[in-house]
């Protein structure tokens, strides 16, 4: 833990005046394609002549069988067909495998995508529930997966860790992640809290990505497209939520230049109005649904960090007024450090003793992630690593600014893997790398289950 905290500490000093960090977006789309639109300038910076070949292909059919095989997890059992990602028919399937064999509750959330597609979710009740009865404290821990449609892997690993742990519970076993055990007992208190999962938020771009080998990001609304432009296609779903939204607005001048663009062409482009897309509206509907929602995990790759919020500015447990709510501070967020000969003073408030259990769950989780596969994670708070207005993560946590009566919920981005350097899209993995994903991410979502257990 100490170790742990102190290289966190120490990331996080470097990050703010390192450009090199960069989860989430390619080297390409940071240099420029944020606020390049000209596809000329966009074919310049490929990544030379890389192929990705190698990477890890797609599934074919459906291993699951229409839900009558169950998945098996890399921590409970010995798994079958990890050298394949699950293609978007087998995400449904693998979900609905485990609802059939646990008995949990399959959900569809009401807003279809642009190709028509329905989001789903799992709800894998509280076994606390029975005495909990009415209390609404049945669904506490949101988990998401494949919000950014190349971050291959995210839902397998999902569907994967909550197959391993109802496995272990209905056995009364323990889990094995790499390096890192857990006892029957812990398995047991991570099933305390009821949660929800949304494996696949964007079936659009992960289905495009998958049929196209293209490093595809976004979702595939072509509402602001712009004739032969391909990439002027999608909105990037973790920029269209509300929480500084009008970055114009909110944010000082220059903090944000390539992390969030008005361009259709970006992959950064945050759509024509907070929300405006069907996908980020699912994600708001079922985190209403949850009566009692603490903690969202939304599951990204590449950088190796576990992030805990706010996404905007740095934080500060002081000031309760000095929050995103505030229009005095408006034009002056995001300068990382201040700006105090411009006037950009700001940081955003953030409860001291939910702070506390967010970075203490954030260095829990890198750590176990750590010592479950020996790659580096490290804990940081996200703005550390770049403002990013419209985030996912920060909603939980602004829903509750707007409206305390819905309780505040600590937000996360966890960032499992590596980039593959060799291959042209560096979000592909290949097969080691996939698996080494996956015993990460299970030790993750294991650690952040009984982390919020303990401080719920
Ligand atoms: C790729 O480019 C590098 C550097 O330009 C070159 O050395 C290498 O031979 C190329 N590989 C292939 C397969 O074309
Ligand atoms: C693994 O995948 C192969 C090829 O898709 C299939 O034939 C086999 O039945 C699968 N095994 C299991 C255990 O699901
Ligand atoms: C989606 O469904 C609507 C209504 O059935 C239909 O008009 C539309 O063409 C469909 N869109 C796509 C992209 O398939
Ligand atoms: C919590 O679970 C109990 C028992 O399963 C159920 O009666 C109750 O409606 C649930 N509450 C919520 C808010 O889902
Ligand atoms: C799009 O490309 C086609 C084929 O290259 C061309 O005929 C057409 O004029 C282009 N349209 C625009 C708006 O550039
Ligand atoms: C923002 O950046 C632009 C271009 O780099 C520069 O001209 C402008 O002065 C900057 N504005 C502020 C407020 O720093
Ligand atoms: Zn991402």
């Amino acid at each position: 833990m100490k170790t742990a905290a102190a290289i966190a500490l120490l990331c996080q000093l470097l990050a703010l005046d390192s450009t090199s960090v960069s989860a989430c977006l390619t080297e390409a789309e940071i240099r420029g394609d944020a606020i390049h639109s000209s596809s000329l300038y966009r074919r310049q910076i490929g990544r030379g002549n890389k192929t990705d070949e190698g990477t890890i292909p797609i599934g074919v059919g459906d291993r699951f069988r229409d839900g009558a095989m169950t998945p098996i997890g890399i921590g409970s059992q010995v798994p079958a067909n990890l050298t394949t990602v699950y293609n978007v028919a087998e995400i449904e399937s693998a979900a609905r495998a485990l609802v059939r064999e646990y008995n949990l509750e399959f959900f569809e959330a009401p807003f279809k995508t642009y190709e028509n597609a329905t989001m789903f979710g799992i709800k894998v009740p509280s076994t606390a529930a029975a005495s909990n009865a009415g209390s609404g404290a049945n669904f506490t821990v949101l988990l998401e997966a494949g919000i950014h449609a190349r971050e291959r892997g995210g839902p397998d690993h999902l569907l994967n860790f909550i197959s391993d742990l109802l496995w272990a519970e209905t056995h009364g076993a323990g889990l094995i992640y790499g390096g890192v055990e857990y006892t029957a007992a812990e398995v047991q208190t991570a099933r305390t809290l009821g949660f929800v999962a949304l494996p696949l938020v964007n079936p659009d771009g992960v289905a495009h990505d998958h049929a196209t080998n293209s490093c595809w990001r976004k979702n595939r609304n072509p509402a602001s497209a712009v004739p032969n432009d391909t990439l002027s296609v999608g909105i990037d779903l973790n920029r269209n939520f509300p929480p500084a939204w009008d970055y114009h607005t909110a944010m000082a001048p220059n903090t944000t230049e390539w992390t969030i663009s008005d361009e259709a062409s970006s992959s950064v482009f945050r759509g024509t109005a907070p929300l405006s897309e069907p996908e980020a509206q699912n994600v708001v509907w079922t985190m209403d649904l949850m009566q009692d929602l603490r903690w969202f995990l939304d599951l990204h790759s590449m950088a190796g960090m576990m992030l805990y919020g706010w996404g905007l500015d740095t934080n500060q447990g002081k000031d309760k007024s000095m929050n995103l709510l505030n229009e005095a501070y408006d034009g002056k967020r995001g300068a990382i450090p201040n700006n105090r000969a411009a006037g950009y003073v700001y940081s955003e408030y953030y409860d001291s003793e939910q702070y506390l259990a967010a970075t203490i769950t954030a260095t829990s989780v890198a750590d176990a992630m750590l010592a479950a596969g020996g790659r580096n994670y490290f804990a940081q708070q996200s703005a550390g690593l770049y403002p990013a207005p419209g985030s996912s993560a920060d909603h939980p946590m602004f829903r509750a600014l707007q409206d305390p009566a819905k309780g505040w919920a600590n937000g996360f981005t966890l960032e499992f893997g590596q980039a593959n350097e060799e291959a042209k899209c560096q979000f592909y993995p290949t097969v080691e790398m996939h698996q080494l994903n996956m015993m990460e991410a299970g030790a993750g979502f294991m650690e952040f289950l009984l982390s919020a257990a303990k401080f719920s």
